[in-house]
């Protein structure tokens, strides 16, 4: 939703869109002898996060494009991939193929990562590039119209239930300010250990679109919790 000029007349005049909190349930938190249902439950949410790992990248194996596909079709809601594999730049569009809306490929991982996004783009699909805690996202400020999405992690990427690094939010505010600066449409997206402690500082440091596998799949209600960790997400909008 694009800010009219003289809709709100008591406010400044705005250039950007207004934030739009996404919440993404992560999958890998899930039952998977079950994905289609745990889907179901979190139909309220904005997008399900599936985590794709090779057991090289990172430490840790999950599914392939084949299970991809399927959840695409049995998903209420659109599909966002977080590759975390060698050779994004052979993969990442084989995701599009099977009808993933979002790919999100590592940044330490892709050869030619504005050439992958591009291609990504070409398909039709939108491009999300992953840093990992200690990459910087300097280098990547000068291509940001590249992206569509900037996934921030805020834990090392592999595995679910990890403690939320702090240190990962200066690097969060200056990827904010940078797209604030461009004036373009960029989601910025956190991973990792993101619940009802962390969310506020999450969305003060300018995330939109929060991943949160233990803190939603976890949950005794996982509909219910989407609720709240978007009620607590809007409640500290800066
Ligand atoms: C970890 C994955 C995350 C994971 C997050 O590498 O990328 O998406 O599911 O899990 P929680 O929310 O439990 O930290
Ligand atoms: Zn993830």
């Amino acid at each position: 939703m694009k800010a009219t000029a003289g809709s709100s007349p008591a406010s400044p005049a705005r250039t950007a869109s207004p934030v739009r909190i996404e919440i993404a349930p992560s999958v890998l938190a899930a039952d998977f002898s079950r994905l289609a249902e745990e889907l179901a439950r979190v139909a309220t949410a904005d997008r399900a996060h599936v985590d794709v790992m090779d057991n090289h990248f990172v430490p840790n194996l999950t599914i392939g494009p084949a299970v991809v596909e399927s959840l695409v079709r049995e998903s209420p809601i659109p599909v966002d991939c977080h590759l975390m594999i060698e050779d994004p730049d052979r993969w990442a569009p084989v995701y599009v193929e099977a009808g993933v809306r979002d790919v999100t490929f590592h940044a330490e991982a892709a050869k030619a990562p504005v050439r992958l996004a591009r291609e990504l783009r070409a398909q039709g699909a939108r491009a999300g590039l992953a840093l990992r805690p200690a990459t910087p996202v300097e280098p990547y400020l000068d291509l940001l119209e590249e992206f569509d999405l900037i996934l921030i992690m805020t834990v090392e990427p592999g595995f679910g239930g990890q403690k939320f690094l702090d240190g990962t939010l200066p690097k969060l505010r200056r990827t904010r300010d940078a797209v604030r600066a461009s004036g373009l449409e960029i989601q910025l997206q956190v991973d990792g250990g993101v619940g009802q402690d962390t969310v506020a500082r999450c969305v003060e440091a300018g995330a939109n679109v929060l991943v949160a596998g233990t803190a939603i799949f976890g949950a005794p209600d996982p509909a219910r919790a989407v609720a709240e960790l978007r009620a607590a997400a809007e409640a500290h909008l800066p």
